[in-house]
């Protein structure tokens, strides 16, 4: 079966995690994706959290299926030779060093439209221009500065982090639906543009209703929060809203049967409006479908904490999946807390390819996240990470068509480096 992106080559300069879920998501829709690293060391990532000693750490493999690798000294002057090529060659430049390093080595946006006026050259940075436009950022720095962490956590406690990678899984997602737009946008004007995602920037849009809350502040208390109950005064900015809802219809997590020792035995229960007289039937109190002060949303807003605590002491009697069970029928919107163990073991997850297991020559089999969108037209087959150079020979020779001496050669110099091999697969 064809792949949407057959024929487009990525020259894929991306490490850590931002830029590499961008490239792996380009190289599961089908293009040729060229990942460009240092002789002897590549990808830190690879070297990284190290589980199982001389095999590149599941921090790598997870985020670079599909793709081939080829080591280059990009600051030797033969290296350099090697790159321009590469820029010739390739439809799209992803990359996401510190600010300013690719100038140093010689490729600012000036010199790649010289080489290639059709070039699409993709950046991560964590900042957009700017006073910060300089720093270096990693996840966490991204989700403060982008307003995710101010609003996460609990009001009588300090800012937190979320487990979702925002900052560098959520930028990289936004990287690559700019890098589509650019290539669409040059199938028109036959023209390559400078395409930039900051991770502030992306973290923000990912918390656009968090920027919505402190507009609406002005015109009062933000009355869906879980503090208006409570008589909390609020503040100048946007609150930590703990585990209320983010929209206009209370939620809340609440403990399931087993929560004393199972540290995930939760469900979200949401009192959505539409099925208010379901609920008060489920949890025994049928009589809050009329009675005054209970029936209508904005007369529970002041309530909320009662009514919940109502509702936990029914999901405690329930296991989180029997609370599906009963409530899904119903259409009350609930969702149990599952861990990464259940995930992990979740069939209906294998049998769509959202989990997938994957062999690797030097650790063996291992789970990784495949592709989260779904194509009618399309397989997205998850295929290993590479190993360090792994394609060296094959993309000199097979994509910039250089002859086997001069491979020869790239190697003896060390602008490239001679690749490990590979017991059989
Ligand atoms: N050959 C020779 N040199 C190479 C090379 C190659 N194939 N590949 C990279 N290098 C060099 C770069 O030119 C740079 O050298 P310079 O600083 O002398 O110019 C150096 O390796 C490393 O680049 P840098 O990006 O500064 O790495 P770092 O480990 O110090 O910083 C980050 C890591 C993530 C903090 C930084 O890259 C960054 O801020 N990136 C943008 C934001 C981002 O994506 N953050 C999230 C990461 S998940």
């Amino acid at each position: 079966m064809s792949k949407a992106l057959d024929g487009v080559k990525i020259l894929d300069f991306t490490h850590v995690q931002s830029g590499p879920t961008c490239t792996q998501l380009l190289a599961w829709f089908g293009a040729d994706v060229i990942k460009v690293e240092r002789p002897g060391v590549g990808d830190a990532t690879r070297k990284q959290l190290v589980d199982v000693e001389g095999a590149d750490s599941l921090y790598f493999t997870m985020l670079n299926h599909n793709k081939r690798s080829i080591t280059l000294n990009t600051k030797n002057e033969k290296g350099k030779e090697v790159l321009e090529r590469l820029v010739k060659t390739c439809d799209v430049l992803v990359e996401n060093f510190a600010p300013g390093a690719l100038d140093r080595m010689g490729f600012s946006w000036e010199r790649i439209q010289e080489i290639n006026p059709r070039m699409i050259m993709a950046s991560v940075k964590g900042f957009g221009p700017g006073p910060y436009e300089d720093c270096k950022v990693y996840e966490n720095v991204a989700q403060c500065a982008g307003g995710s962490a101010s609003t996460t956590g609990f009001l009588d406690g300090p800012p937190v982090v979320t487990g979702a990678q925002i900052g560098d899984s959520g930028t990289g997602l936004h990287l690559a639906l700019g890098i589509m737009t650019a290539l669409f946008h040059r199938e028109r004007t036959g023209k390559g543009q400078k395409v930039l995602a900051p991770m502030q920037d992306g973290v923000l849009n990912l918390c656009r209703v968090k920027l919505r809350d402190q507009q609406r502040l002005k015109a009062g208390p933000l009355k869906e929060y879980s503090q208006f109950g409570e008589g909390i005064p609020f503040g100048e900015a946007t609150p930590r809203a703990g585990n209320d809802s983010g929209g206009g219809q209370p939620g809340r997590i609440l403990k399931c049967k087993g929560w004393e020792t199972d540290p995930n035995a939760y469900t979200y229960f949401i009192t959505q409006a539409a099925v208010w007289e379901k609920i008060c039937d489920v949890i025994g109190e049928p009589e809050w479908k009329t009675k005054a002060g209970y029936a209508t949303p904005p007369e529970r807003l002041d309530k909320l904490n009662e009514i919940f605590e109502r509702i936990e002491q029914w999901t405690m009697t329930k296991s989180k999946f029997e609370v599906m069970e009963i409530c899904n029928p119903l259409d009350i919107p609930v969702g149990p807390i599952l861990s990464m163990k259940e995930i992990a073991e979740d069939e209906g997850l294998r049998k769509t390819g959202t989990v997938v297991e994957v062999d690797h020559p030097e650790r063996g089999p291992y789970l990784t996240v495949g592709s989260p969108i779904k194509f009618s037209g399309m397989d997205v087959e998850v295929k290993r990470s590479p190993l360090l150079g792994e394609h060296t020979a094959e993309i000199l020779k097979d994509v910039l068509g250089y002859s086997e001496e001069e491979v020869e050669e790239l190697k003896s110099t060390g602008v490239t480096d001679v690749v490990k091999k590979i017991a059989a697969e």
